[in-house]
């Protein structure tokens, strides 16, 4: 797979609220979204997944392996998206169905795709809750969402986003509603799944330590715009831009708060 991202911008109205943002991604690779409340990361996100509502206008190129999902018909769009990129959203409390079982919602997207008999849904379900490291499985498949913990749904949310072998996962902040310990959890898996599946990753935060843990390569976007792009590496070690300096800075903060608790 091979997404490239050129002059994309999105207005509101008169209102620009994304404004050229150009990068490539491959097969493998983690591309980690940064930048403060308000940046556009959600944008962002939603644009390259192909989602934003109508009344978004978007402008430039996504050009993945070769066609731009900005000029295909919807029904295109539609198979693109379905076959090859999953979406993990912030708080799987507010993305997954409180009135369906975990199981289901797992294989949702599958039996949307092929015919899978009843036995076939249950062996796909139990396949995916062990591969994102779920414990307690049918325990969990057979429960509502208010029925388990946050770390243990966002792990559904992931399995159900991974369920169709996508090449593509796009994460929107899929760790920040839970605790550290549990993000950290969160975090190892969705590096794993990128090595073990080779799935090219973005992944969208405003904490630098998160992003440090995921990140190959890093966007910082400020009001809508790339203020700074790199390596991680190079991007912690020589911030050229006030915004990354401050986001770095929190972060150094938070974790001397944590020490001296
Ligand atoms: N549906 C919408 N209608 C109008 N403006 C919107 C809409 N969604 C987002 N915006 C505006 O676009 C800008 C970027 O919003 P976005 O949700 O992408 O920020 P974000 O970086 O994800 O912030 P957060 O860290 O708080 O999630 C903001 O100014 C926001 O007010
Ligand atoms: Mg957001």
């Amino acid at each position: 797979m091979r997404l490239e991202v050129s002059n994309l911008s999105v207005r509101l109205g008169e209102k620009v609220l994304l404004k050229d943002i150009s990068f490539e991604l491959e097969s493998g690779e983690k591309l980690g979204v940064i930048g403060a409340s308000g940046a556009g990361k959600t944008l962002l996100s939603l644009a390259l997944a192909g989602v934003l509502p109508e009344k978004f206008e978007t402008n430039g190129q996504i050009l993945f392996d070769g066609s731009d999902l900005l000029t295909l018909s919807p029904q295109e769009l539609a198979e693109i998206r379905g076959d090859h990129i999953g979406f993990v959203f912030q708080e799987p409390r507010v993305a997954l169905n409180p009135l369906q079982k975990a199981g289901r919602q797992i294989t949702e997207a599958l039996t949307n795709h092929y015919s899978l008999t009843k036995q076939q849904r249950s062996e796909a379900a139990t396949r995916l809750a062990e591969k994102v490291g779920l414990t307690d499985i049918d325990r969990i498949l057979n429960s509502y969402p208010h029925q388990i913990s946050g770390g243990q749904l966002q792990r559904v949310a992931i399995a159900a986003a991974i369920s169709t072998e996508p090449k593509l996962l796009i994460a929107d902040e899929p760790t920040t509603a839970l605790d550290v310990s549990v993000q950290r959890g969160v975090l190892d898996l969705i590096n794993s799944l990128s090595r073990g599946l080779n799935i090219a990753t973005i992944f969208v935060t405003h904490d630098i330590a998160v992003l440090s843990q995921i990140a190959d390569t890093v966007l910082v976007l400020d009001g809508g715009k790339p203020v700074e792009a790199g390596t991680l590496a190079h991007v912690l070690t020589s911030p050229k831009h006030e915004v990354t300096r401050e986001l770095i800075e929190a972060a150094r903060s938070a974790e001397w708060g944590t020490k001296s608790e």
